[in-house]
């Protein structure tokens, strides 16, 4: 198997002549410390300011705090990249802070529904990459995105997401996994990363050990997933195969898991001996992930300020508790968003220089884990302690910034990608490609209005719709109201837009219960309605499912009969601020219409019938109706 990382490998080993060890040893406990916190600088008030607002030019102020502190790294959000040029001088303006070691500067730019980058080329996600089956797409999405991110100066990203998602309740993975089989999981995980480090650019697996059967959010909750230790190996395998193909870090999860430890500490709620999830659990990031799984890379942790730790352990002492667990990297540490609010920082920079000190934190193991940060600093050239590197100047930075982040090559990449994802589960009675002309009507119903107004601006572009009309509106929790049925009778084809974050509807003998209050209900019995309207009517009709796959089993009527066609398109992002945000409604109506002639993606998540618990499956990993 080709592995572009071996070039880079044997540089670094040459690089590694430099005495790492005699330079930790040098520094001081409080340089130590600064290598092993990441916050972020989202928002600032400044004080001439009334509120925090976005920050997205580097100031006297910010400057000051990473001068002071000397952090490792910053972790970047959309508040931070609106645009190429400005990242870039972000970017450099951080690095200019922190001139004795330059910082990780990363992010989540995992491709789909979440990245970051206002200016970037999106991709379909991985659930979409999965369902392409491809690992050399997956090696070019990750390779372009690294591409993207090393330009601006952004040296790490935090993807991609390797949670095997086999439980379709799971409210904050979902998509954002290539899948329910560890396999597929596994394949198309290496080789993202593999494009991501070909670029130059780290990358991050997350969220070990695993959060692909969890049906609590831990941005809201503390998730528990009571697996035997042998159920739990299929979360483990992709992070195995991560670690045997030399996966630079990997970010912890917010999860109790009971098989693996069942340690306590008490919760700042009530003080009930409360389960410590993986974040914090020495047994999960010390003995199982480096004793046994024989990881050597850095270990990061996912946001501290995230429910599941800040509200059951508080997110001044969880940042000293998971570097004793293991963690090499505590990530969002107590915030700063003004001068006023620097004590945050202060403290949690406090508290792990007492851990130290006390030796709650063991300091041999504080200087491994510095040793770790450095190491991946010089293997990707953020540091380079014994080179004279002569920087490329700003301008001609921003220049080659301007030509790569979203560049014409990248955008047809990504649509040839978003092409291949498009997965058809049903086409009764050919319903498509439907098959219009100037005097036909479309009527589209989507959740959101940015859907709607990404279905007018592509069928405003295609060859076959652009003298077609399209009438039709949003259901955002509304009912299926009688202007709705207007626009049905008014069109000679229906489009349905179908979102629904996990089916909450009752079901009635494995289907909706079409009787339900729909307000309550707006995500999956409007669609519903609407679908059942335009059937009786016979007008062609076409549900897009733009978010988890298993949306599919919400459209089978009492009799079994499915909607006539049902086209997976595993993202819901819109048109919004003057840009396609994302290019798979693009690519579903290019088949719906007949441009793209194949939708060749492959279901890549088992799609059980409603009300069974997870027990029949309706459609099967593996299944396309093309
Ligand atoms: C450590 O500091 C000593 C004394 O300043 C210096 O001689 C030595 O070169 C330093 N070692 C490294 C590896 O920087
Ligand atoms: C403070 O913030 C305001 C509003 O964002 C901005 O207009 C002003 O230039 C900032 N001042 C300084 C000194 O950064
Ligand atoms: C996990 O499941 C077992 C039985 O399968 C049960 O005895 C135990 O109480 C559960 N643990 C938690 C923390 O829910
Ligand atoms: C945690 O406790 C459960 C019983 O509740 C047990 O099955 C499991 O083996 C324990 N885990 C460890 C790591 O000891
Ligand atoms: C930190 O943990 C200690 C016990 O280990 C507890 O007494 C204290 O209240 C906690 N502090 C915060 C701010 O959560
Ligand atoms: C600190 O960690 C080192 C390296 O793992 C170990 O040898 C040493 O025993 C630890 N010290 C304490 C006090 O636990
Ligand atoms: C489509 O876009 C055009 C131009 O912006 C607008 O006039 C029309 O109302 C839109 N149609 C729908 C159904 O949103
Ligand atoms: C939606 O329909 C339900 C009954 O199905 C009704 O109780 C509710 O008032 C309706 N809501 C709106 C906003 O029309
Ligand atoms: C409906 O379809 C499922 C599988 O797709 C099948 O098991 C079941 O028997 C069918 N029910 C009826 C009433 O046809
Ligand atoms: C589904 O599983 C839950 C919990 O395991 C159980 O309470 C419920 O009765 C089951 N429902 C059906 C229809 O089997």
């Amino acid at each position: 198997m080709w592995k572009p990382f071996c070039a880079l490998g044997l540089l670094a080993g040459l690089v590694r002549a430099f005495d790492l060890d005699g330079y930790v040893a040098n520094m001081t406990l409080e340089e130590k410390v600064g290598q092993v916190l990441v916050p972020d600088f989202r928002n600032w008030q400044n004080a001439t300011a009334s509120g925090a607002t976005g920050f997205t030019v580097m100031n006297d102020e910010v400057a000051g705090i990473i001068k002071k502190f000397k952090f490792g790294g910053v972790i970047l959000f959309a508040e931070n990249v609106v645009e190429t040029e400005q990242t870039t001088r972000l970017m450099a303006d951080f690095q200019a802070a922190s001139p004795n070691i330059p910082l990780i500067l990363c992010i989540d730019q995992e491709g789909g529904i979440v990245r970051r980058l206002a200016t970037g080329t999106n991709f379909p996600g991985n659930m979409g990459l999965g369902a392409t089956r491809s690992t050399s797409m997956a090696q070019g999405v990750g390779k372009v995105i690294g591409e993207e991110l090393g330009v601006l100066g952004i040296n790490i990203n935090l993807a991609p997401v390797s949670d095997v998602n086999y439980n379709p309740a799971n409210p904050v993975i979902g998509v954002r996994s290539f899948g329910s089989d560890q396999h597929l999981v596994a394949d198309m995980a290496v080789a993202y990363k593999n494009g991501v480090q070909e670029a130059g650019v780290a990358s991050c697996a997350k969220h070990f050990p695993g959060h692909g059967d969890t049906n609590t959010d831990s941005h809201t909750g503390l998730p528990l997933i009571n697996h035997t230790v042998a159920q739990h190996q299929k979360d483990l395998y992709p992070f195995r195969q991560l670690i045997a193909n030399n996966i630079d870090m990997i970010m912890t999860a917010h999860i109790q898991i009971p098989a693996f430890s069942n340690d306590t500490a008490p919760n700042i709620i009530d003080g009930t001996p409360t389960i410590l999830p993986a974040t914090l659990s020495r047994k999960i990031l010390t003995s199982l992930l480096r004793e046994q799984l024989g990881f050597k890379g850095v270990t990061i942790t996912d946001a501290l300020d995230m429910a599941a730790i800040q509200e059951f352990f508080g997110w001044q002492n969880a940042t000293w508790m998971c570097l004793a667990a293991g963690a090499d990297i505590a990530l969002m540490p107590p915030r700063a968003t003004s001068m006023s609010t620097v004590s945050n920082l202060e403290n949690a920079f406090n508290t792990v220089l007492e851990a130290v000190n006390d030796g709650r934190i063991n300091i041999t193991e504080l200087d491994q884990k510095v040793k770790r940060i450095l190491n991946l600093k010089m293997t990707y050239k953020i540091w380079q302690p014994d080179t004279q590197v002569t920087p490329i100047s700003l301008d001609k930075q921003i220049k080659k910034a301007l030509n790569t982040v979203g560049n014409k090559e990248h955008r047809r990449f990504e649509a040839k990608v978003a092409d291949a994802a498009v997965t058809l589960l049903r086409n009764n009675h050919q319903t498509l490609p439907f098959k219009v002309d100037k005097r036909s009507t479309v009527a589209a119903f989507t959740p959101f209005s940015y859907q709607l107004d990404a279905v007018n601006v592509s069928m405003s572009s295609m060859r076959s719709t652009k003298y077609v009309k399209l009438i039709g509106t949003y259901f955002y929790q509304q009912n299926f109201t009688s202007a709705m049925k207007t626009l049905v009778d008014q069109a000679t084809h229906v489009i349905i837009g179908s979102y629904i974050v996990v089916q909450d509807a009752a079901v009635n003998g494995g289907v909706l219960d079409p009787s339900l209050n729909d307000a309550s209900h707006w995500d999956s019995v409007t669609p519903f309605k609407i679908m059942e309207y335009a059937r009786a009517q016979s007008k062609p009709t076409v549900i897009m499912s733009l978010r988890n796959p298993y949306d599919a089993s919400s459209y089978l009527d009492a009799g079994n009969q499915s909607a006539d066609a049902l086209v997976v398109l595993y993202d819901y992002l819109g048109y919004k601020s003057g840009i396609m945000q994302g290019p798979m409604i693009p690519a579903g109506l290019r088949y719906i219409f007949g441009e793209l002639k194949q939708a060749n993606g492959k279901l890549p998540v088992d799609v059980y019938k409603l009300g069974t618990n997870n027990t029949q499956i309706l459609f099967p990993f593996g299944y396309s109706a093309q």
